[in-house]
């Protein structure tokens, strides 16, 4: 059985390519989401690529997926705020790795600070989608690391 990561995106990534297209960029969620399967397959992961508006829904999808391979998490602007994330991710047994497509400590003082962080063993952010790229290759280079 190919070993599956959960992407997951927060709130208002359902908007991308629409949304502040100067700050997000103008790939949508579902060409990141393709982008994210091909790479995947290369990696000889599979993707659970889910995106949600709702932080409870959010939790959930991060307790079902805490024996997962991996977590990649772009918690939108619920990482500045959200407690219940992080303590989700800190029960989770897979690897985390936060993205963010822009790179939150040039922008404005609320963004600096990341919850998700602390419960994160690695981040990448400023890099726009490219980043999720690079989580997966994090994750399938962490599980060899780990036998
Ligand atoms: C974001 C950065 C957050 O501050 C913001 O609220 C988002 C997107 C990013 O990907 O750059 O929704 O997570």
């Amino acid at each position: 059985m190919t070993a599956t990561v959960l992407i997951l995106n927060g709130p208002n990534l359902n908007l991308l390519g629409e949304r502040e297209p100067e700050i997000y960029g103008r790939e949508s969620l579902t060409d990141i989401e393709a982008a994210c399967r091909a790479k995947a397959d290369e990696l000889g992961l599979s993707v659970e690529f889910r995106q949600s508006n709702s932080e409870a829904e959010m939790v959930n999808l991060i307790q079902e997926a805490r024996k997962a391979a991996g977590i990649i998490v772009n918690a939108g602007a619920l990482s500045h705020t959200s407690i219940a994330i992080l303590d989700a991710l800190l029960a989770a047994q897979a690897p985390v790795i936060e993205v963010h497509l822009s790179n939150i400590y040039r922008r404005e003082e609320f963004r600096r600070r990341s919850y998700v962080s602390q419960g994160a063993t690695g981040v990448i952010c400023g890099l726009g989608s490219q980043g999720y790229l690079l989580a997966l290759e994090a994750v399938a280079k962490l599980r060899q690391a780990k036998g």
